[in-house]
């Protein structure tokens, strides 16, 4: 987060949301490096709806929301942005205060680690500030219950003093939004989903947006790409934006030092095997992730657990930036027993999927 991202949307006290391994699939640890590339994500974030690329269900159905509560002159209900990692959530966030003209406010859940931490910040909103937490189901559970309260009834009781002693003061919060992002939709308590009035589950993007997202993204940065090699980083950014723009970025680099800055579909080809992304979309972790199951578990049933120490990932991050998009491309289906492989992840990996695999014809 930098401070160009907090005075564009007028955001006043703000708190940058941690972003944990688990819960982005930025795989870089070097903090220099990370601050790079979301400064660069930064400028490429569209700023509307209508500059949104794709989601055209997400899209419509906000539309609505906040055209209806625009058009009676109150905040709109709690939104919950619900999807994997770098589909764009904390993007369209930003777009709905921008939309609503409202500042935005910016935690986290794991920033809410008490109650107290909460009541600075609401008792600081004003009426129809938008409040963003990402990464909700981080939040802690007296933070989570004080949130119940805000949301319903715009009101917290505030715990003074400690002990017998202790005395519980009312305040009223002036009537916010929340937007609230999880990569985890299933780990949110009932009584915290029902206090959402929408829930916009975002899905992987379909080449054809992509492709639009990397041309777009390309002329923000004053690249040349032809139509071929846009297709071509799309097709491998495995349905996500985040991975389309970082893709560009790389290829750009192997453009400017190998192809005089220009990139074509030779280009975007050569660049994609130096950074080791293959035509599936797969990196080298997606990659790791499918030799233990297949080379080291004879392709499963086996438990996340034990894929995630093989290839020495968090098992958050294996099931949540790996998993989604291997089942989505049909090569690991998730059983009760555990994760399997498919007859197409066998040949991905050239190798002859055995007698009663999965999905073997
Ligand atoms: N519809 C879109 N059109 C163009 N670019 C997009 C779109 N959605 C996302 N992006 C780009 O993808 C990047 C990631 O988006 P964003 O940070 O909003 O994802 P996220 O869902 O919040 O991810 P995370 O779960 O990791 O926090 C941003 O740089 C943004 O510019
Ligand atoms: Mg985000």
């Amino acid at each position: 987060m930098s401070d160009i991202e907090r005075t564009e949307f007028n955001i006043g006290n703000t708190s940058a949301p941690p972003r944990g391994s688990s819960s982005s699939d930025e795989r870089t640890v070097d903090p220099v490096a990370q601050a790079v590339e979301e400064s660069a994500e930064l400028n490429l974030r569209p700023k509307s709806l209508t500059e949104f690329i794709g989601q055209p269900k997400v899209c419509g159905q906000l539309d609505l929301v906040l055209a209806g509560a625009r058009s009676r002159g109150v905040a709109p209900d709690h939104i919950l942005l619900s999807g994997p990692p770098g589909l764009g959530k904390t993007t369209m966030a930003m777009i709905i205060a921008q939309e609503l003209g409202s500042s935005l406010r910016m935690t986290s859940g794991p920033a809410l680690e008490r109650a107290g931490d909460l009541a600075a910040m609401l008792s600081n909103l004003m009426e129809g500030d938008v409040l963003f937490i990402d990464e909700i189901h981080r939040i802690a559970r007296p933070a989570e219950e004080m949130l119940y309260m805000a949301m319903e009834d715009f009101r917290i009781d505030v715990i003074v003093g400690k002990g017998p002693g202790a005395t519980s003061i009312p305040l009223e919060i002036p009537p916010f939004t929340l937007v609230a992002a999880t990569t985890r939709s299933g780990m949110l308590t009932g009584p915290l989903r029902d206090r959402f009035g929408f829930t916009a589950q975002m899905e992987f993007y379909a080449t054809d947006d992509l492709t639009e997202v990397v041309t777009r993204a390309a002329g923000i940065l004053g690249v040349e790409i032809d139509h071929d090699a846009a297709v071509e980083i799309a097709s491998r950014s495995r349905g996500t934006p985040r991975i389309a723009n970082r893709l560009l970025r790389r290829v750009r680099d192997f453009a400017d030092v190998h192809a005089g800055g220009v990139i074509d579909l030779g280009a975007a080809r050569a660049a994609l095997v130096v950074f080791d992304v293959d035509e599936a979309g797969l990196d080298r972790l997606d990659r790791a992730v499918l030799n233990a199951l297949i080379r080291g578990h004879g392709g499963g049933p086996v438990g996340v657990g034990s894929l995630a120490l093989a290839v020495g990932e968090e098992p958050g991050t294996v099931e949540e930036v790996c998993e989604p998009y291997l089942v989505r491309a049909g090569f690991v289906a998730r059983t009760s027993r555990g994760r399997i492989a498919t007859a197409a992840a066998w040949r991905h990996l050239g190798l002859e999927p055995p007698e009663g695999t999965m999905g073997l014809f």
